[in-house]
């Protein structure tokens, strides 16, 4: 349907419209701060940077969680409960073992996850909740990848990071150290983004004072789209055609100014609110030089770095949290169709601590619409239309 025509409505009478809620503040946080024009990100106090260096996808949930850091027997703790709740359901493992092998891993995880509310106890506390659904979320993508490839279903370890029990489901053997810290860097990096597509669905599910669940599945379902989370599985599946219609001596930037030239979108690319380098996109870039050349993709890397500088000298946008997501995870050996299951495992922090903050100092989430239909019409009867 094409936009509504606006032209005779005087919009000085009526509510501005703002197309997307654009630059619309709905809401004051503590969970982050980002400033599109210098390209800076804070968790909860914390830059980006400091974390990226410093912390651990668990320090990060409790960071969010309860706007400070663990102290060591806070994170030892939260780390028992986590292993504690890695197991699933048993009717949830029979749907993931029956459902379509071809079924969209997001939406198989979407499905799995709303299932999850039946095995909670209702009396216990969200945090109990929030901290169960972080722990699930990666076993439920593991289960679904070994299923969907006749493999058997690896129960997860009863030790270790989450990191590095995704990657030992996932794959069937334990991580090596650099690549259980390459996943934790990027749940690290991917755990909150203040009121993108996905937090803002979770708080306007929790405002309707609903369980924590619905709005974690509702997040999820906002996630999957590609102007959104599904952008970094779009970008692989770019790389990946380019590469199978051109050859590895394939011209990026030729291939990019076609896309341009056509209207079409470059995924991993443009940010509604970051005007410069996505801030997180520094850290995946360097991951990806180091692990493309590590694994013998280095063209894929040298094509993503033609891209940004096409894509800057063309339109002046820069690449976001997904462009080089992508290259990170594919150099993983993980494939292009779970990355958006990856973002959904570190997203689910973020997530529950905006449910959290929402049911602090709740008020329903309403805005308006502009009416521009026609008013007062005759009623015709149907035998007469
Ligand atoms: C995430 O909000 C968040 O914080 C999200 C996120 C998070 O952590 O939660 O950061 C994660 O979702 C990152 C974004 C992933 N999506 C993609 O990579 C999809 C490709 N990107 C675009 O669809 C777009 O950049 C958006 C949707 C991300 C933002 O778009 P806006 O703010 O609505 O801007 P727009 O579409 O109005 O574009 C403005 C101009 C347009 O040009 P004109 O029509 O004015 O000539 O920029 C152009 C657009 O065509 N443009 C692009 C482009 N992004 C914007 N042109 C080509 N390729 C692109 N990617």
């Amino acid at each position: 349907m094409a936009e509504h025509n606006l032209q005779n409505i005087d919009l000085d009478k009526y509510p501005h419209i703002n197309k997307g809620l654009d630059g619309i503040v709905a809401f004051s946080t503590t969970k982050s701060f980002i400033d599109g024009k210098s390209g800076d990100l804070i968790f909860s106090g914390y830059h980006i940077d400091t974390l990226a260096e410093n912390a651990t996808f668990e320090e990060v949930c409790f960071l969010l969680w309860n706007d400070r850091l663990p102290n060591e027997q806070e994170l030892d703790d939260l780390h028992q409960k986590l292993r504690s709740e890695r197991k699933l359901p048993e009717p949830v493992l029979t749907y993931i073992k029956t459902t379509r092998k071809t079924a969209e891993p997001m939406a198989v995880l979407r499905t799995a996850v709303s299932m999850l509310a039946d095995f909670q106890d209702d009396s216990s506390d969200t945090m109990d909740h929030a901290i169960a659904v972080t722990a699930q979320i990666p076993t439920i993508i593991a289960a679904f990848d070994r299923a969907r490839n006749d493999k058997d279903i690896i129960e997860p370890l009863d030790e270790g990071s989450t990191a590095f029990n995704f990657l030992y489901m996932l794959n069937g053997e334990e991580p090596g150290e650099a690549a259980e810290r390459t996943m934790d860097l990027c749940l690290v990096i991917h755990a909150e983004h203040g009121m993108n597509a996905s937090t803002f669905t979770a708080r306007t599910i929790c405002a309707t004072q609903s369980d924590m669940f619905s709005a974690v599945t509702g997040a999820i379902g906002a996630l999957k789209g590609p102007l959104h989370g599904g952008a970094n599985t779009a970008v692989m599946n770019m790389l990946l055609d380019l590469e199978e219609k051109e050859g590895k001596d394939a011209d990026p930037v030729a291939f990019t100014k076609e896309k341009l030239s056509k209207k079409e979108k470059m995924m991993g690319f443009g940010h509604r609110v970051y005007k410069t380098f996505d801030p997180r996109a520094v850290h995946l870039r360097k991951m990806s030089k180091k692990l493309s050349e590590e694994t013998g993709h280095e063209y894929l890397y040298e094509w993503s770095e033609a891209m940004v500088k096409t894509m800057k000298d063309e339109k002046g946008i820069d690449p976001n949290v997904d462009f080089f997501s992508a290259t990170v995870y594919y150099s993983l050996g993980i494939k292009p169709d779970l990355y958006t299951c990856i973002f959904t495992m570190s997203r689910i922090s973020g997530w529950t601590a905006h449910f959290f903050e929402q049911k602090e100092n709740n008020r329903l989430i309403r805005p308006r619409a502009l009416y521009v239909g026609e008013k007062n019409l005759e009623w015709v009867p149907v035998e007469d239309r």
